[in-house]
Order: structure tokens, then C-alpha cells, then sequence
């Protein structure tokens, strides 16, 4: 008897999903406010739009709702008759707030334009006026078909078919004994990106260009009030940026701290929503400036607080521990396989190091000295 009721618990629960699912997809436009339904197309018949509302399907709707808006699996269809009696209005409302239950994400972080320019495209293809290769929405550029070569044998892979949320298992046994081919160096060149090409994200995220222009930024610090910091290596420079712009830029850009030899760790002091400081780890020193929320510029000189190792693989990042107790520094390695015991000049390098830690009248006191995280 208890087995029965068990499997009726199941077979109630399979059941009912899909029922609420397709009762979802039969009438998504029914709870629209009457507002909604007479909202007015700005962007209504431009062609410019379609073209742009093009564009924005391939990068966020295509991957659920397929190239000709067909639909995918159990993701439906925007075309056939689907959207026969939807107004522009309801179906802005629909994208805008999405049906997150249902796997439909919302898109109201979209600039109201943009998703005016959806619509129009969206709309164009359900009126069944665009034919041929004007209605099918560009496959976001790949580059793959420049390339020839095979497709590497699971569970190897490369940039051809990578694709964010694909898990790939490599354990030891599925690679080639040490030395089964010759070394090889094939370094990458870098090459304008293509028109089109960009970072593919999962479904419900989407990349913009915030900002461009920038000399070798290797790492990037969300300071407790939003302001970004971005480490400017080989400038050596502290970048901040500011806000965004309805179009998704930087409202503001400006140099926290310039001079640095490398610079690469930003980590924010205490710990918490009110910083005191900023430590830089640069190449060849551990150094702090004063910081206090909102700052774009430090507002006194750095005070010199240790020397770390120099040359070798540059980043020296830099981290609190939660508490606030510990400061960890990590030291890239002067080569590939010294040992310190025999070359002295990798003692504290492929390393991450830490203070316990206390600042007496400006200066790092560690207690005890500097410890060694490392592996040996
Ligand atoms: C992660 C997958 C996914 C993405 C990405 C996605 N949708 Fe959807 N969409 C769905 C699902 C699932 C439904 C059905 C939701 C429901 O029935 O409540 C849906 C429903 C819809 C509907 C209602 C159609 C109907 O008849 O049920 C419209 C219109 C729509 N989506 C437009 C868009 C647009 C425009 C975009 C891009 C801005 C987009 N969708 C991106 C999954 C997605």
C-alpha cells in the first residue's frame, strides 16, 4: 500500500507538470493590462528597426525560440499564427517582464528601444512578409568554418564548440603519456575582432562593450559602492569607472592612481561597506593609498608597506581574509621548474603569501613574518 501511494506521488507529479506548462504557453497574453494591449509601437513599420530588432533576436532570443522564431523543444513558436490578435503592446509587456516559471526570462534590463526594435522584427516575421535569408536571424559569428581540421576527439575540444554551461570531464587517464609528441610553440596572434564576434553568455545574461581602449587591464575590483577598479598593468595605472549609461557605458573614467610598476592585486580595507584603503600589489611592492567610498582619486601618496620579489611572471594579487585578519599576497614564479632550495631567487615566488597582520604608525608589522601558503 505504501509502495502504491509513493508511485501515485510520482505519477501526479509528472502528470501535472506539463499540464501547467502547456496551460502556460496556451494563453500568455491573457493577464495583460488593458494599458499594455493599446501601447503604441514607436518604432512601428521602420525598417532600420526590424533590422536592429534583427540583430538583438539572434544575440537573445535565438537560442530558445530558433533561427526562423520556430521554436525549440518545448520552447514555442512566435511565428504561424501564434501571435494572431497580439498586439505590439502585449507582446512588449510579455518580453518585458518575461515568464520566469516557465523558462521565459525577462528582458526589462533591455533599453525600452531596443526592445521596441524586437518587437518590430518579431512582429515582421509572425506576419509571415519576410521570406528567404532577410527573416532568418544571423548564427552569432563563430569563425567556425575557416577551419578545416577535424573536431578533436571527446573529451577534448576547442574554441570551435565551446559553449558556456558545457561541462567537460578530462581526468588523467584520457591524457597522452608525457612525451608522446614533440613540443610544440604556438603562440596566439591578436587580430581586430570581427564585426559581430562576441562573447556567447548563457540564456538570461547578455555582454555589452562597457569600456575599450585600455592598456593591458588584467583585473577588475567592485569597490562596496559600485565603482569598478581596473587594474591598467602595463600603463601601471588604477582605473576607476562609474555608473552606466543607458547604452551600457561607463558614465564616468578617471585615474585613481598612476606610477605603479606593474600594479595587478586591488583588495579594499577593512573588509565590509567602509574602506579605509586600497592595497595594490605591483611587481615589487606591496603598497597602500587611503580610500574612502566615492573617491576617483586617492587622496594622499602611497605608503610603501613590503618589497615582493621582482620580474618573473608579474601579478602579485592581493587578498583580506574575511575577517580582516590575514593579508595574502600571491607570487607568480621567476621560471617553470626551479627549486628555491637550489635557486634562491624562487624563495617566496609560486607562492601565496600572508601576514597576520597589524599596521603600526603606517608601517606592515607581521606576526609572525611572513608565512608561505605553498605546497612545500
Ligand atoms: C531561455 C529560453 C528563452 C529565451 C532566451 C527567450 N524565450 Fe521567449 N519564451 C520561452 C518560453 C519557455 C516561453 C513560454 C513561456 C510561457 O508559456 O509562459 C516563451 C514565450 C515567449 C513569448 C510568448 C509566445 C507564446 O505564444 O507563448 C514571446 C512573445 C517570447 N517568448 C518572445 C521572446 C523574445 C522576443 C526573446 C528575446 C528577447 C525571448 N523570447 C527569449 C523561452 C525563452
Amino acid at each position: 500500500m505504501a509502495w502504491k501511494d509513493r508511485t501515485w506521488s510520482f505519477v501526479v507529479l509528472w502528470l501535472l507538470l506539463p499540464v501547467a506548462m502547456m496551460q502556460a504557453q496556451q494563453n500568455p497574453f491573457k493577464d495583460a493590462p488593458a494599458s499594455a494591449k493599446e501601447m503604441k509601437n514607436p518604432v512601428a513599420g521602420q525598417q532600420s528597426a526590424i533590422d536592429a530588432g534583427k540583430a538583438l533576436y539572434a544575440r537573445n532570443c535565438l537560442s530558445c525560440h530558433g533561427k526562423t522564431l520556430q521554436g525549440t523543444g518545448n520552447v514555442p513558436s512566435l511565428v504561424g499564427g501564434k501571435l494572431k490578435g497580439v498586439t505590439a503592446g502585449e507582446i512588449f509587456w510579455f518580453v518585458t517582464k518575461g515568464s520566469p516559471d516557465n523558462g521565459m526570462p525577462p528582458w526589462g534590463f533591455l533599453p525600452e528601444e531596443k526592445r521596441w526594435q524586437i518587437v518590430s522584427y518579431v512582429e515582421a516575421m509572425a506576419s509571415g512578409k519576410m521570406t528567404g535569408s532577410a527573416a532568418s536571424a544571423p548564427e552569432p559569428a563563430s569563425g567556425k568554418g575557416k577551419i578545416t581540421a577535424a573536431a578533436p576527439k571527446p573529451p577534448f575540444t576547442d574554441f570551435r564548440y565551446e559553449k558556456p554551461g558545457t561541462v567537460r570531464k578530462i581526468t588523467v587517464n584520457d591524457l597522452p603519456k608525457p612525451f608522446a609528441t614533440k613540443s610544440a610553440s604556438n603562440g596566439a596572434e591578436i587580430v581586430p575582432r570581427p564585426e559581430n564576434a562576441w562573447p556567447v553568455t548563457l540564456p538570461g545574461f547578455k555582454v555589452e562593450l562597457f569600456a575599450s581602449g585600455l592598456d593591458n587591464p588584467r583585473l577588475m575590483r567592485t569597490a562596496p559602492n559600485g565603482d569598478i577598479f581596473v587594474a591598467e598593468t602595463h600603463a601601471g595605472d588604477i582605473r576607476v569607472f562609474r555608473g552606466i549609461t543607458s547604452d551600457g557605458k561607463a558614465e564616468q573614467s578617471a585615474i585613481f592612481a598612476s606610477g605603479l610598476k606593474n600594479p595587478y592585486g586591488i583588495a579594499f580595507y577593512p573588509p565590509g561597506p567602509n574602506p579605509q584603503w586600497v592595497y595594490i600589489g605591483s611587481e615589487t611592492e606591496l603598497a597602500r593609498f587611503p580610500y574612502h567610498n566615492g573617491d576617483l582619486k586617492a587622496s594622499g601618496p602611497p605608503q610603501h608597506l613590503a618589497d615582493l620579489p621582482a620580474e618573473g611572471h608579474d601579478t602579485r594579487a592581493v587578498n583580506f581574509s574575511p575577517d580582516g585578519k590575514k593579508l595574502f599576497v600571491g607570487v607568480g614564479s621567476g621560471s617553470n621548474v626551479n627549486d628555491p632550495d637550489t635557486h634562491p631567487d624562487e624563495k617566496n615566488r609560486a607562492d601565496i603569501l600572508w601576514w597576520g597582520f597589524a599596521m603600526r604608525a603606517g608601517r606592515l608589522r607581521s606576526i609572525p613574518r611572513p608565512g608561505s601558503c605553498g605546497a612545500r
